[in-house]
């Protein structure tokens, strides 16, 4: 890996966004994705380790270690998997092959983390854009990791909007509140990418058709998938055929190229109780009205605003166009 490259670990549930994500870290020239590690969530957490190996080989990167990682959440059992919003394969049964012949990672989610976050510490970076269960354990099992790693940036959530999952409460963040309080409490740098701000940044079939035109494979098959997603999730939210990018818009404030004019460092709390309420983000935005003054004993930087640009740059990364 070149010396300037910033090294990231990406946690994710490989689904149709989360494959955007990886595609579009995996073209960026400031980062380098150095691992994998798979969760339950969009679909078993096997199945999404799959998916992450079939998005892998698409883009010749059979190099890049994935692991698969928890299939249940820290308290009691996973309830639903999100196979109606990102199809019975997880990547929008979209066409890409099914089968790999790359071998996944023979360690643990958490072995892996603990590998990478030793090889690399100091300078590696997390992505996560699942479920955080497999944070939570790492967390667990690595005294030392909250100093190994720079921050952590988690698609999740919603500050001042309604849930997708529920009225109250985003999917990555309802699939398991206990590991999210865990991770958003540890002592880390944290920046959450809510839904305030993914749901303001949307796949057109205007994008969908310049990824078509473009001969490059990962342009295509992002074409391909967000049909599907475009036709249930897109067109359930929006009453069109459109798509937000939930993960991939994540994976833009990771690398720096999507910038929230709003984006304060505020308190985070996650409702862990059984009721209508359960995993929603509570953040503190009672600073609104004044600038939003950063509270001191908060670790987590909350976008809560974005301009709507990043699927323009989503499509010119994928299609050779970008010049960053
Ligand atoms: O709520 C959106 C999030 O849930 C995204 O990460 C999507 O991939 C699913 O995991
Ligand atoms: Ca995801």
């Amino acid at each position: 890996m070149t010396a300037e490259r910033t090294p990231v670990l990406v946690d994710c549930d490989t689904g149709v966004d989360d494959a955007m994500a990886l595609l579009y870290l995996l073209h960026h020239p400031a980062v380098e994705v150095v691992g994998i590690t798979s969760v339950f969530g969009n679909n078993t957490a096997a199945r999404c380790a799959h998916n992450s190996l079939r998005v892998l080989e698409l883009m010749g990167r059979t190099d890049i270690p994935v692991a698969v990682g928890a299939e249940n959440p820290l308290v009691g059992e996973v309830t639903y998997l999100a196979t109606h919003v990102h199809g019975n394969d997880g990547l929008g049964d979209s066409g890409l092959p099914l089968e790999v012949s790359t071998p996944l990672s023979t360690l643990t989610a958490v072995e892996l983390i603990d590998e990478l976050s030793r090889q690399y510490a100091g300078r590696l970076r997390v992505l996560a854009v699942g479920p955080l269960t497999n944070i939570a354990h790492a967390l667990d099992a690595i005294p030392d990791l909250t100093e190994r790693v720079v921050d952590i940036v988690i698609m999740g959530g919603a500050a001042d909007v309604a849930g997708n999952q529920s009225p109250a409460a985003e999917a990555n963040i309802i699939h398991d509140p206990e590991a999210a309080r865990a991770v958003l409490g540890a002592e880390w740098p944290s920046t959450l990418v809510p839904l305030d701000v993914t749901m303001t940044e949307i796949i057109t079939e205007d994008h969908r058709a310049r990824l078509s035109a473009s001969k490059a494979p990962a342009a295509h098959f992002v074409a391909a998938v967000s049909d599907f997603y475009f036709g249930g999730y897109g067109f359930d939210s929006f009453g069109v055929r459109c798509s937000p990018c939930h993960d991939a818009v994540a994976a833009g404030v990771l690398t720096g190229d999507v910038v929230p004019t709003v984006f304060p460092r505020i308190g985070v709390e996650v409702d862990c109780t059984e009721g209508p309420g359960r995993g929603a983000t509570i953040c503190d935005t009672r600073g609104r009205y004044r600038g939003f003054p950063d509270q001191d004993d908060a670790r987590c930087r909350v976008a809560l605003v974005t301009d709507g640009s990043f699927p323009d740059r989503l499509v010119a990364m994928l299609t050779g166009a970008a010049s960053l």
